[in-house]
């Protein structure tokens, strides 16, 4: 999709769901659980590789929609540290897809102004597929537009573990910060982004699958029945309108609720804001 193009043909429901989304509250961070490429390619009795392959043109339509709308940080979760559990070809063949992608795309990522960016343990991956994402991130690193973070060998709880890692070194190099959630966020491998604001999840699954769960602490979670192969910009759009419907207290109350109690109610009642 060339930046020229329009973000949805006139007239399609994607232009009248994108008609009806208020740019100025856009959340500021998405992340997205891709599931469902397994059941995907099984529905149509094909290789469950096959399904991997078809997310990469959702991964491809979803990340270029999110620059093009304005978002300005996405996170997918592209391979999971307990992901090593599957059979030995089908993480070759995510390492390739993954490789492929990035060389594929590289130029699209700068045209949209997109700054690529691993996070996770993916300095272990084979060093072919950290030397492709080291190119491509370096590449990306002056792309002042949408911060595409990737998660890959990723896993929360591990994150969590290398934060309390980094601080213990710190303080071991005389660098003696106070330990508190500031602290903590600082050295998550999102260090300086925004906390999600909204959480999508493919496929119909209830899990968060240690996904980022330091950050998801107050995001809003979407969960649609869609496989993730066929996600496209349409549904990111709908993710977006119902976040813009729903009323974030972070455990406040509600304005009208707090003005009736005679209670301070700042911070409260925000609805799907970009500031939050
Ligand atoms: C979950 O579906 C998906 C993954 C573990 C991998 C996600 C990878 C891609 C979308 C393609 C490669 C990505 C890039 C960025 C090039 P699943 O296999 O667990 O599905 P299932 O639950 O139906 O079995």
């Amino acid at each position: 999709m060339a930046p020229s193009e329009p973000l949805a043909e006139p007239g399609s429901a994607e232009a009248e769901l994108l008609a009806r989304i208020d740019r100025a509250r856009l959340p500021r961070h998405v992340a997205i659980i891709m599931d469902g490429n397994g059941r995907w390619a099984q529905a149509r009795r094909l290789p469950r590789v096959e399904g991997h392959r078809a997310g990469v043109t959702a991964v491809r339509d979803t990340v270029e929609t999110a620059a093009r709308l304005g978002l300005r940080h996405l996170t997918l979760y592209a391979f999971s540290v307990e992901n090593w559990k599957r059979p030995r070809a089908e993480v070759w063949t995510l390492m390739n897809l993954l490789k492929e992608y990035v060389r594929r795309e590289l130029e699209t990522l700068i045209e949209h102004d997109i700054r690529f960016d691993p996070i996770g343990r993916w300095r272990e991956l084979d060093p072919s597929v950290v030397t492709a994402l080291e190119r491509a991130r370096d590449a990306t690193a002056g792309c002042g537009g949408l911060r595409f973070n990737i998660a890959l060998n990723y896993s929360g709880r591990c994150e969590i573990v290398d934060a309390c890692r980094r601080i213990v070194a710190d303080w071991a190099a005389g660098r003696r910060v106070d330990i508190d959630e500031a602290a903590l966020s600082e050295a998550l491998y999102t260090a300086g982004q925004p906390d999600p604001d909204l959480l999508i999840r493919t496929s119909g699954e209830l899990r968060v699958s240690n996904f980022l769960l330091w950050q998801i602490a107050y995001s809003e979670i979407w969960v649609t029945p869609t496989l993730w192969p066929d996600f496209r910009r349409g549904h990111l759009f709908e993710a977006i309108l119902e976040f813009q419907r729903r009323v974030r207290r972070f455990g406040g109350i509600e304005p009208a609720e707090a003005e009736t109690a005679g209670t301070d109610h700042a911070g409260a009642g925000r609805r799907g804001v970009a500031d939050a």
